[in-house]
């Protein structure tokens, strides 16, 4: 079989190496990859968001199967463009994408269907958003409509800051088309846990939970970025929730779906805060989380293409997803300075034993040598009998990889170890 996986940060890299241990995927093409991948892959240096370029080169090459991974080629409709072409992909259509790719439809889905979320209002002109921060609750939190690299929420604890976040998202057009519109919502306190789901519409089956650690600096302080590490299972995630979560979210979600004609089938990603008043829903994702992925996808014990091919095939009920009992850590190694400004190009060296538990997220091949290329350069995920463990030896691993610039949180796991 010959497969496409389209994106090239590290939940690429841990998605093509799972699927690369089935014998049936001879050939796996990465659009773009990246330099890390490359050893998994070959890589095909066409852009994710190059929507005409991908369906080029489908037409030229012999693709079985397509797995879409990113935010953007999903919202974009590349799933329906590749089925229009009769590839069977793994990812949901542009009307089911549209879960992530519109906070004010992910909202009002969640309204109209009784599913647990912050209260919210939604705003389409900056006047009446200023309005509504000089009176609302605070703290209060502030969220461009559309697809934002993930920088779309302010949180502001003042009105000087609500005034700012309204300026920055709707006026000065911070994220272009995506701040038309704002929802201002209610700020929930809780600890957050990451569920990735299996859909195909029918049947939904939660993976192993996961928390993943936003912040820049060690003990959550600093700027927000794509996710500095993760552990799974998140401990916050206990049956009793995860049940309430089933009856209240999951298949609430799902239903809801259908009941639109948006029928999703993909990884559907539950960003959860469990609350005093029980779970809620923080966000969606049309998509894998990274670097959730990284530590989800080691621990998954069943083969994933078997499971993407039977949410693909609307068969997934008949198909068993089985997960370790054991944990996982990945610490994400960034290039100092990252989100903001960072220096790249720095040569990047990592043992071969390691091989197999590095996700590389930017990194380049220039010769035989791998690059930093990226803010964040790539991931090490350990697996253990014990969350501590697995912390440990990750932090050993990372001693291990060197680049100049190197940056990475001292702490990843350590709260989850707190809750434990
Ligand atoms: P999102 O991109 O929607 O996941 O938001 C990014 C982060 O902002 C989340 O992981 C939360 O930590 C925080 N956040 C988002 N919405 C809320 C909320 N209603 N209350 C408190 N924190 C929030
Ligand atoms: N790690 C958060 C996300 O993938 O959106």
């Amino acid at each position: 079989m010959n497969i496409m996986v389209v994106g090239g940060g590290g939940r690429e890299h841990a998605i093509i190496k799972s699927l690369k241990k089935n014998p049936k995927a001879e050939k796996i093409y990465a659009l773009p990859g990246n330099g890390g991948i490359a050893a998994d892959a070959e890589c095909v240096p066409i852009k994710a968001t190059d929507i005409e370029g991908i369906i080029e080169f489908v037409k030229n090459s012999e693709i079985d199967y397509a797995v879409v991974a990113p935010d953007d080629p999903l919202v974009m409709g590349l799933v329906d463009r590749l089925e229009a072409l009769g590839v069977p992909c793994f990812g949901p259509r542009k009307d089911a994408a549209i879960i992530e790719g519109s906070k004010v439809f992910a909202k009002n889905l969640m309204k109209k269907y009784g599913i647990p979320t912050a209260k919210y209002e939604v705003f389409t002109d900056a006047a009446s958003a200023y309005a509504y921060v000089e009176e609302c609750p605070l703290p209060t939190v502030i969220k461009a409509d559309g697809l934002a690299l993930g920088k779309g929420v302010l949180i502001a604890g003042t009105r000087e800051e609500a005034r700012a976040a309204v300026r920055e998202i709707m006026e000065d057009k911070a994220f272009g088309k995506s701040g038309d519109q704002v929802v201002i919502e209610e700020f929930l306190e809780g600890p957050e846990v990451s569920v990735l789901s299996f859909t195909d519409g029918k049947t939904i089956v939660p993976m192993i939970s996961s928390m993943d650690h936003k912040r820049a600096g060690d003990h959550d302080t600093g700027l927000n970025t794509g996710g500095m590490g993760t552990i799974a299972p998140n401990p916050c995630y206990t049956s009793e929730v995860a049940s309430r979560c089933m009856n209240e979210i999951f298949l609430p979600t799902i239903q809801a779906m259908n009941h639109e004609n948006r029928r999703f089938k993909g990884c559907l990603y539950f960003g959860l805060m469990i609350t005093k008043d029980g779970p809620k829903v923080i966000e969606y994702n049309c998509r894998f989380g990274d670097p959730e992925t990284q530590v989800v996808l080691p621990l998954l014990e069943s083969d994933l293409l078997t499971v993407m091919q039977a949410v693909t095939e609307e068969r997934l009920k008949d198909c068993r997803v089985k997960f370790s009992r054991d944990a996982a850590c990945c610490v994400i190694m960034a290039s100092a300075g990252y989100p903001v400004k960072y220096e790249k190009g720095f040569e990047i060296t990592i043992p071969e034993d390691l091989g197999d538990k590095v996700f590389v997220a930017g990194a380049k091949r220039s010769e035989d040598k791998l690059l930093s290329d990226g803010g964040r350069v790539l991931g090490v995920t350990e697996i253990a009998g014990t969350l501590s463990e697995a912390v440990e030896k990750a932090y050993a691993d990372v001693k291990r990889i060197h680049f100049e610039n190197a940056y990475f949180r001292k702490d990843i796991g350590q709260r989850a170890l707190m809750e434990g």
